[in-house]
């Protein structure tokens, strides 16, 4: 390893801490002053602690529930409540909520009230249309809806995080992500000619300008992150200002679908992904935003996302990332009690750029997703992975995760987890897409490492067996744009069968 690697993970740390700022937004309880910050959370609360089952009573709602009868339903619930009736005596009925009276929000500023999708019954389910909203509110409220305020000032942190310039060139300046876009923008023209494309989280514009140079007929560029002032003049300045609108605020707000329109989009842009692809949770957003907003037989940029894991068997390079090596002789003290608050701990995920040497087994894809079906619900997961070992026996030290990105448009479309991205070599193929893995060119994802316990490391295992394991994330309990994975495996020692589990966090 050399000391640029070193210099590497200590920049990686910085960076960590900035993008893991983000604060988590809250919402009471239906029924009692309990917050919670993720809605299936919060139903299963409803069942054990006030016997009332939320997806039951919407199921007997009816398969054409909409988005407006949801908001209806949390607002009558919370006024029953308030006037004191327990929970499991509160009567459900379409003929009540048939009462538009309902859709005044009982709560002010009711976070509950963004998080309508968790509600559906299904991912075909009408989505709340704003105009249908303003309207039946307008008649029934009167004034100004605007005085409502739905806004409210969720995820500040993570939104400033991304109103700096240091951010936004360093994601520019990763030319396998940038370059990755581009290309497929670029090589592919004819799909954006003439079509309306919603860029999710613009930033700068980038994205939303290769699309306007490629032909697109108009962008819809939106961020709810300061950054969009910046996009805005930087459009300006290269006269795309008549094809493209910059529109600050969260795609998944109500107001948002006000500003954007009826008309869905032909295509969604966006580079939603964070380090271990899921940390940051915005994949959520675009999938709201695709719920809303996308044409049916649009087109989502990019198209699949596949989800890799290694072992790492280098206890030279693992001394180094962990510090272990820098704490041991510090002008001749022992300060090895510093190692367990180092960037590569046995809590944390680390992020960092593995050498391919240090990798000891085939990578496995273990998790696919086809942005244009998965559901958030399918975010928290379980999955299963195997890989065969270097021919030498070792310990496995840790596990990288790493995400290889694909740009599979229509009849294009292929199976996205039978591209081995290993034998892209370092640029991987211009406009399919881009490996994050170890054996690519370096990107600012690096990779995920999950190091395994102290006596995890010690287990032997033989070379050339078959390491078999599974790989459970899970968005932690109170912060939603957080990552909780899980590693579990089992392989043959020269004793026998060996097996260990690691959970590790990233998070705020
Ligand atoms: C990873 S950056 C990508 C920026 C730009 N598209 C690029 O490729 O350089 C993600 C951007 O999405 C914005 N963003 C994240 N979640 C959002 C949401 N729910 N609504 C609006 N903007 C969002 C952030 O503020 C940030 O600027
Ligand atoms: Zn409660």
């Amino acid at each position: 390893m050399s000391d640029t690697d070193s210099d590497t993970a200590s920049s990686v740390g910085e960076i960590l801490e900035d993008v893991s700022e983000a604060d988590t937004t809250t919402f009471k309880c239906l029924f009692c002053d309990e917050q919670w910050s993720r809605v299936p959370d919060m139903f299963s609360h409803c069942h054990k602690e006030h016997d009332f089952d939320v997806e039951n009573t919407i199921k007997k709602l009816g398969q054409d529930i909409d988005e407006l009868s949801i908001i209806k339903l949390i607002n009558y619930l919370r006024l029953e409540a308030q006037k004191g009736i327990a929970p499991k005596e509160i009567k459900v009925d379409s003929e009540t909520l048939a009462d538009d009276k309902y859709l005044h929000p009982t709560l002010p500023d009711d976070a509950l009230l963004f998080e309508l999708g968790d509600f559906m019954p299904d991912a075909d389910s009408k989505a709340i249309d704003y105009d249908e909203y303003e309207a039946a509110l307008q008649k029934n409220v009167g004034g100004n809806v605007e005085k409502l305020s739905l806004d409210n000032d969720r995820d500040t942190d993570y939104f400033e995080s991304y109103k700096g310039n240091a951010i936004h060139r360093e994601m520019i300046e990763d030319r396998v992500r940038t370059e990755g876009y581009r290309d497929f923008i670029e090589k592919n023209a004819e799909l954006f000619k003439g079509k309306t494309v919603l860029d999710v989280g613009c930033g700068t514009g980038i994205l939303s300008l290769f699309c306007a140079r490629a032909g697109a007929k108009r962008v819809l560029a939106v961020d709810n992150s300061d950054i969009a002032n910046r996009a805005r003049d930087n459009i300006a300045r290269n006269g795309f200002s008549d094809k493209i609108e910059v529109i600050q605020g969260r795609i998944e707000d109500f107001h948002m679908q006000r500003k954007i329109g009826k008309e869905k989009v032909d295509i969604i842009i966006s580079e939603w992904m964070g380090y271990g692809l899921l940390f940051e949770g915005m994949l959520d957003s675009v999938l709201r935003a695709r719920d809303l907003y996308l044409k049916e037989d649009g087109l989502m940029v990019p198209s699949h996302c596949t989800m890799r894991i290694a072992p790492i068997s280098d206890k030279e390079w693992i001394a180094d990332a962990s510090g272990e090596k820098f704490w041991k002789d510090v002008y001749g003290f022992d300060f090895t009690s510093m190692i367990p608050g180092g960037i590569l701990n046995d809590r944390e995920i680390g992020v960092f750029d593995v050498p391919s040497k240090s990798i000891g087994g085939e990578a496995s894809t273990f998790y696919e997703l086809d942005l244009k079906n998965i559901q958030i619900r399918d975010l928290d997961f379980t999955a299963s992975f195997s890989s065969k070992l270097g021919s030498s026996s070792a310990s496995i030290d840790a596990f990288a995760i790493w995400f290889d990105t694909f740009f599979l448009p229509g009849e294009k479309s292929q199976d996205a987890t039978a591209i081995d991205v290993a034998k892209w070599g370092n640029n991987g193929e211009a406009g399919l897409g881009f490996s994050t893995g170890p054996y690519s060119t370096y990107t600012h994802w690096h990779q995920a490492v999950l190091l395994l316990g102290d006596e995890d490391r010690k287990k032997e295992v033989k070379g050339g067996s078959t390491l078999k394991g599974k790989v459970t994330y899970k968005k932690p309990r109170k912060d939603d744009r957080g990552i909780d994975v899980t590693v579990e495996w089992e392989a043959e020692s020269t004793q026998g069968p060996v097996s260990g589990s690691s959970k590790r966090t990233m998070g705020a």
